[in-house]
């Protein structure tokens, strides 16, 4: 495939098949996005790979929290804080996802987005309970055989997560260059005990995201296509 074939053919994946990735395939995969550029070459992150019983050890983990999380709704003040100390629901703290409503714009595209991909799933937007079982395949990785956890270290600052997320896209890329498809999960960098109690991240270390992979399957959702900006809209006018 050309670039702009797998540029165009790279969507986020949330539905897998049931086969693994192999050991070297991996290994390949994680060499390309190593070849991304970092600031000053400092390549500030670590990479956690889980795949088999790990995975899915994590996966439980990660539902049950979730779980609990649907449950704080219907709680009161003192109902949602004892809850939220028990099961260590308390969210990433540091590059943690926007907890409620985006900001302004954002929102408008965040809602456009959902509504988009509910409609290819057939569910009706104020169906919640249908909603809340879509979300909650992100935490078994929508049945992908395969997860990475991208950390960063933050003393390198903003560089840290822009250089982050250089190699992530080239980790997806390379996905799709190969067969594969991905999906970077914000879900996933939610609570991160789950992955910290089988790998030993190096202290300091922040988690940036999740992304799952595995061999496509050819679910309805996966046709999704979300729409994109515009160049016209993308561009800043001139004075
Ligand atoms: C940082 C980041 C976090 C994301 N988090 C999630 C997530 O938690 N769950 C999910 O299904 N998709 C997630 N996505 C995928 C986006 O929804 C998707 O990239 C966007 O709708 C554009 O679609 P495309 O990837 O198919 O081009 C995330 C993407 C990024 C870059």
């Amino acid at each position: 495939m050309t670039f702009e074939e797998v540029n165009k053919k790279r969507r986020s994946v949330r539905d897998f098949l049931d086969k693994p990735v192999s050991e070297d395939l991996i290994q390949e995969l994680l060499k390309e996005a190593l070849e991304a550029p970092s600031s000053s070459n400092t390549q500030p992150f670590k990479v956690v790979v889980a795949t088999g019983d790990t995975l899915q050890a994590i996966g439980e983990d990660l539902t049950n929290k979730y779980r609990k999380s649907l449950t704080l709704r219907k709680k009161n003040i003192f109902g949602k804080l004892i809850t939220a100390y028990q099961y260590r629901l308390t969210p990433n703290k540091v590059y943690q996802t926007i907890q409620g409503k985006y900001p302004g714009i954002y929102q408008d595209r965040r809602v456009k987005t959902a509504i988009g991909l509910y409609e290819v799933l057939g569910i009706k937007k104020e169906d919640r309970k249908k909603r809340n079982e879509e979300l909650e395949k992100n935490f078994y990785f929508f049945g992908a055989p395969a997860a990475i956890w991208i950390y960063a270290d933050p003393k390198m600052k903003y560089t840290a997560l822009v250089d982050t997320g250089i190699f992530m896209q080239n980790f997806m890329l390379a996905c799709t260059a190969k067969g594969l498809g991905s999906c970077p999960q914000g879900a996933l960098n939610l609570w991160r005990e789950p992955v910290d109690k089988y790998y030993d991240v190096p202290k300091g270390y922040e988690l940036v995201c999740g992304i799952s992979f595995g061999y496509p399957s050819d679910a309805k959702v996966n046709s999704y296509r979300p729409e994109k900006l515009s160049v016209e809209e993308l561009l800043v006018k001139k004075k």
